[in-house]
């Protein structure tokens, strides 16, 4: 929740309704404050380290749940030629964002939608993808039923998310999600694999990512709510990233 120059990612509206109207105010707030931008540099590495291993192929159609700026749907794209991919989010200046950012020469869209009802038929996508966004679901288990959904038959599906039960600092995040009227669900790998499982993924499979470039800069450290101090900031990146692989079933 923090990038890696110290910028605060965290902090937001105190007078949530919750829902997707409380997504929508919040992260519109973060692109107007250039916060699209932090998550970038923010979440860059680890996002790097699984994109060179998912071994994309010529011509996927990728989707990418929760695309913010969409810097990371166009990385996907570039990924391998004839690649495409569409990112979606709830939040009408994130993806103004990332228009204003589109590069012609990279096959990548986006779409303002809810993971709960993704506006794209059934079996679209060869592969999905998702950064620190599928937490956010007002209701997961129908956010994963639209993953599955959407995606071809055997096609699959990687999330990583950076609040999870095995980042047990990262806890605290929830009581700034709650004071922002977001429902953020902290979920330990075990049970994000009975999630995936229950949507209709096999084949599971779990990592931990450490970002290469370490917890950052302690002299431009600035705590806020989600990162009380230095130490908690420190617990936080040796935890690492969780990263989860499910298939589609056949
Ligand atoms: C923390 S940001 C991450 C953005 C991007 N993946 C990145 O790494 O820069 C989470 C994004 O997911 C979107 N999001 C969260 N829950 C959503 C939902 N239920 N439907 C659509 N978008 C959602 C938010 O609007 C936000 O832009």
């Amino acid at each position: 929740m923090t990038d890696m120059t110290g910028s605060r990612l965290c902090g937001g509206s105190t007078d949530g309704s919750g829902g997707h109207a409380a997504l929508v105010r919040t992260f519109d707030a973060w692109a107007a404050e250039g916060r699209d931008a932090s998550m970038e540099r923010g979440h860059g590495d680890v996002v790097a380290q699984v994109v060179a291993k998912l071994g994309i192929k010529p011509g996927e159609q990728i989707l990418d749940l929760g695309c913010g700026n969409g810097w990371a749907t166009r990385l996907l794209a570039k990924a391998a030629p004839g690649a495409g991919a569409i990112g979606v989010d709830a939040s009408p200046k994130m993806v103004e964002r990332a228009e204003s950012l589109h590069s012609y020469t990279i096959r990548a869209r986006y779409e303002v939608a809810h993971f709960e009802k993704l506006p794209f038929n059934d079996k679209k996508f060869d592969r999905a993808f998702s950064m620190e966004a599928l937490y956010y679901a007002v209701d997961l288990d129908a956010a994963l039923a639209e993953l599955a959904r959407v995606l071809k038959p055997g096609a699959p599906a990687d999330v990583v998310v950076d609040f999870h039960g095995e980042n047990e600092a990262s806890r605290v995040w929830a009581d700034w999600g709650k004071s922002s009227g977001l429902a953020m669900h902290f979920l330990g790998r075990d049970e994000w694999g009975r999630r995936f499982e229950r949507a209709g993924f096999g084949s599971l499979a779990f990592e931990r990512l450490i970002d290469s470039r370490g917890p950052g800069d302690p002299q431009k450290f600035r705590a806020d709510v989600c990162e009380p101090d230095w130490e908690t900031r420190c617990k936080i990146h040796a935890a690492g990233s969780l990263w989860i692989h499910g298939v589609k079933a056949q």
